[in-house]
């Protein structure tokens, strides 16, 4: 029996979607613990690609149940063109899809105010799926919630209530024209009775289903560095993306956790504003972005690349308690004669002790760089670590040096075939 947490150890889009994949063979159940739409997970399954923004990454493993915890911010829209998108696939979700009666909901406001927040100065580069301001009226106690849909007077009378405050923000502050309440209403009626057969008990359900040893994956999106508490602040989401959000995010206690699985990209990504110290904004860069076909999954915009940064990864293990990791990716830098990987950070001359969340500073440092000679051979065919080349096997041990990582997972490629664990 194991409840593990599956966690982004970097910016995000480390390859959780396709782990997940592979991982949930061996879970009964696989549960999204926070963020929403903003996040986009991919599984290829022979030439068939799905991009997962909300639903669990385990939803494409039949016998799988997938649930949306509480710590989630549920975009209706999303949602159901997710649910119609799978179905036209033939992959049902009905019986399988259950969703916290404790998530928020995304209102048409929060992403009216995502996109005028993110139209002045200090962009943060947000997807624009209303992230930011939905968690804002979770912690202000205005949120509208899940089980909020059960109860269509008090639904008219929260959606109504919020309403004249946000139109009024709209009209006085921002000069927006104000937002029609009857037919917002109208349409989150509509989704109560869309979505009424998958609303749940979760923190029940789940901690039953611990009882019974059942096994449970805990889907974290984007990654540590984007953690509110623990990441680039302000250049983060709202929510929790390291391990002890699994928690909260569920309503599973921290002493039913068994372990915590890290993904790792084998070089660094980032979508969106704030510092990257590792960034290659040369040829290098761009090379990377096309070998590795770094757009992103939900805007479609190009992602900034560089260099592995152990110092970064180390600093999140740390945080998240990391006790295995998938290394994702590594047939990208099959493309290069020579990798550097970052060791450390000077700031004004001096190494750095520890990972600086000042983005001031941060923005400041200067990493420290190792070269290695890359293996320049194709590895997307490999099925075993033992038929890695030698400098690939180099390559891998140094950075699990480095970074202090227990390598589980290697993945040479996006299908599923293209992954193997190492003992
Ligand atoms: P997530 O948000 O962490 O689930 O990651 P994304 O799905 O946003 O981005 C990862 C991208 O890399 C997707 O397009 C995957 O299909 C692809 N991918 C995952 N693993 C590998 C790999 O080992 N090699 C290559 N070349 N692509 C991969
Ligand atoms: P997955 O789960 C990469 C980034 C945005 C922006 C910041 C805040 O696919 O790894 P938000 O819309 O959340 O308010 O944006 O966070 N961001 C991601 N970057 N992967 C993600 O998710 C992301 N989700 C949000 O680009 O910088
Ligand atoms: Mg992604």
């Amino acid at each position: 029996m194991k409840v593990t947490v599956l966690v982004g150890s970097q910016w995000g889009d480390e390859g959780k979607g396709k782990i997940v994949d592979i991982l949930s063979a061996n879970y009964d159940i696989v549960v999204r613990y926070q963020g929403g739409a903003n996040a986009g997970h991919t599984v290829a399954i022979g030439d068939k690609q799905y991009i997962l923004h909300l639903i669990p990454s385990g939803i494409l493993r039949e016998g799988v149940i997938c649930v949306i915890g509480n710590g989630v911010v549920i975009d209706p829209t999303a949602l159901l063109e997710e649910i119609e998108l799978l179905e036209k696939h033939g992959i049902s979700v009905e019986g399988r899809l259950f969703i916290s009666h404790n998530a928020h909901l995304i209102m048409p406001y929060h992403k009216l105010l995502d996109s005028i927040s993110e139209s002045g100065g200090n962009k943060i580069g947000t997807t624009g799926r209303g992230i930011g301001p939905c968690y804002i009226d979770k912690y202000a106690r205005k949120g509208i919630r899940i089980v909020d849909l059960l109860n269509r007077k008090i639904l008219g009378e929260k959606i109504r209530e919020n309403l004249k405050e946000k139109n009024n923000l709209l009209k006085k502050v921002y000069e927006h024209a104000e937002l029609d309440v009857d037919s917002i209403i109208e349409q989150y009626e509509a989704f109560d009775d869309a979505i009424d057969k998958y609303i749940k008990d979760v923190p029940a359900y789940l901690n039953a289903a611990i009882t019974e040893g059942k096994s449970i994956l805990l889907e974290g999106a984007q990654g540590a560095l984007l953690d509110v508490d623990h990441g680039t602040y302000p250049f983060v989401t709202s929510s929790n993306p390291t391990s002890g959000g699994a928690c909260t995010g569920t309503g599973i206690p921290p002493t039913k956790i068994t372990d915590v699985f890290g993904i790792v990209k084998a070089y660094t990504t980032r979508v969106g504003n704030g510092p990257f110290p590792t960034e290659l904004l040369d040829e290098v860069g761009e090379k990377l972005r096309t070998a590795g076909a770094e757009f992103g999954a939900t805007t479609g915009r190009p992602r900034r690349c560089g260099w592995f940064d152990a110092f970064l990864v180390r600093y999140s293990s740390l945080i998240n308690g990391t006790d295995t990791v998938a290394i994702t990716k590594l047939d990208v830098l099959s493309h290069f004669q020579e990798i550097k990987v970052c060791t450390g950070y000077e700031l004004n001359g001096k190494p750095l002790k520890s990972f600086p969340t000042d983005v001031e500073k941060l923005a400041n440092v200067k990493p420290i760089y190792e070269t290695l000679p890359g293996w320049n051979t194709d590895i997307t065919k490999c099925g075993s670590y033992g038929e890695l080349p030698e400098a690939t096997k180099n390559y891998l041990s140094f950075i699990a040096k480095e970074a202090g990582l227990k390598p589980g997972i290697i993945s040479v490629g996006p299908k599923r075939t293209q992954t193997f664990f190492v003992d």
